[in-house]
């Protein structure tokens, strides 16, 4: 039959040039729809006779199978399309170098901190922390630093208010940590030592190439039935031959004043040709001792405070103490 032929040549190009699932399903309509051409044919087997009706049902069956097989063909075809197209924009080529993440690095301050930690812990010191917001009490009154004092001056004190300063120093924190001591060992008739180290930020109005405004100390403290200066000056001393891996240090002490300590003196050590002042120290005051109830008559002992930017600057052989604080990382990788 050349209709069937033609029916047949037509519907293979009309679906092969569909490219939209819900088109093609409307174009199967026109061929085996209830109005389609082959539904149409079938039916118009009844009109035909007994002897010819076999073949020509057989074969416009056949052409049906054939649409239907196209039909089907083409939907794959199309939803494979979509699934593709899908997968091309959700690609993922992990071929690509992946992100990484950047290592960092401890800070050169960090670092010193933390050495000076690990060798004052190696000798039985204990670390011991305190608030970077401190009352004038703690600041400077438990210290022996009178109302008058220069220390308090605006001009090189961050006030909060009234009452409360930005730390100038670290040694509140030795204040704060006999307080707590005294109070855990009243129930002893002689408390045990006190071994601490106090390191920390503090905060001046100071600003040039070896001052900041904000920056770090370490204070140290011994208190004891039986300590001396000749322990200060050992203790010191070995700190700083050991942080600079260097046995030729000395150390100088220098008569000085501060208020907290009696006698007083300013540390020096001996550098190259000099030599260079690394802090203060001394034997800590009576007066400190009874503001925070030690029995001045039965303990004694030292109390000593260092520059960490300092010995930072001598140690990694920097020259401007800025240069710790400006966040500049081709400065801040060298140390690590
Ligand atoms: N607190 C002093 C300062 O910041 C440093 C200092 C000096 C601490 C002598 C001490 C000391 O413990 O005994 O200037």
């Amino acid at each position: 039959m050349q209709e069937l032929q033609k029916i047949l040549d037509q519907a293979l190009q009309q679906f092969s040039a569909i490219s939209e699932e819900a088109e093609l399903e409307q174009v199967k309509a026109r061929y085996l729809g209830k109005e389609g051409s082959l539904t149409v044919l079938l039916k118009g087997l009844g009109k035909m006779s007994a002897e010819e009706r076999p073949a020509a049902g057989a074969l416009i069956n056949q052409v049906k199978q054939r649409i239907e097989a196209a039909l089907q063909e083409r939907r794959d075809a199309l939803q494979q399309n979509i699934l593709a197209k899908k997968l091309a924009a959700e690609s993922l080529d992990v071929t690509l170098p992946g992100r990484g993440l950047a290592v960092g690095g401890l800070h050169p301050v960090t670092r010193t901190l933390n050495r000076i930690e690990k060798l004052f812990h190696s000798i039985g010191y204990a670390v011991a922390e305190g608030p970077e917001i401190e009352s004038d009490f703690y600041n400077f009154t438990a210290l022996n630093i009178p109302d008058d004092h220069p220390a308090r001056a605006m001009h090189d004190t961050f006030y909060i208010d009234e009452r409360h300063v930005l730390r100038t120093h670290t040694s509140p924190i030795q204040i704060r940590y006999m307080q707590t001591h005294v109070e855990k060992y009243k129930h002893l008739e002689t408390m045990p030592d006190i071994r601490i180290i106090a390191p920390g930020r503090v905060y001046r109005v100071d600003s040039d190439a070896t001052h900041s405004p904000m920056f770090h100390q370490v204070e140290g403290l011994w208190i004891g039935e039986r300590v001396s200066f000749a322990d200060l000056n050992s203790v010191v001393t070995s700190f700083l031959m050991n942080f600079f891996e260097n046995e030729d240090i000395r150390v100088r002490f220098r008569p000085s004043f501060f208020p907290f300590t009696e006698p007083s003196a300013e540390m020096d050590m001996s550098w190259k040709d000099g030599w260079l002042e690394i802090g203060g120290c001394g034997m800590v005051h009576p007066n400190v001792l009874k503001h925070v109830g030690i029995d001045s008559e039965k303990y004694i002992g030292f109390a000593f405070g260092m520059g960490v930017e300092r010995l930072a600057m001598l140690r990694y052989d920097v020259n401007d103490l800025r240069m710790f604080f400006e966040n500049d990382l081709q400065f801040l990788k060298q140390f690590n």
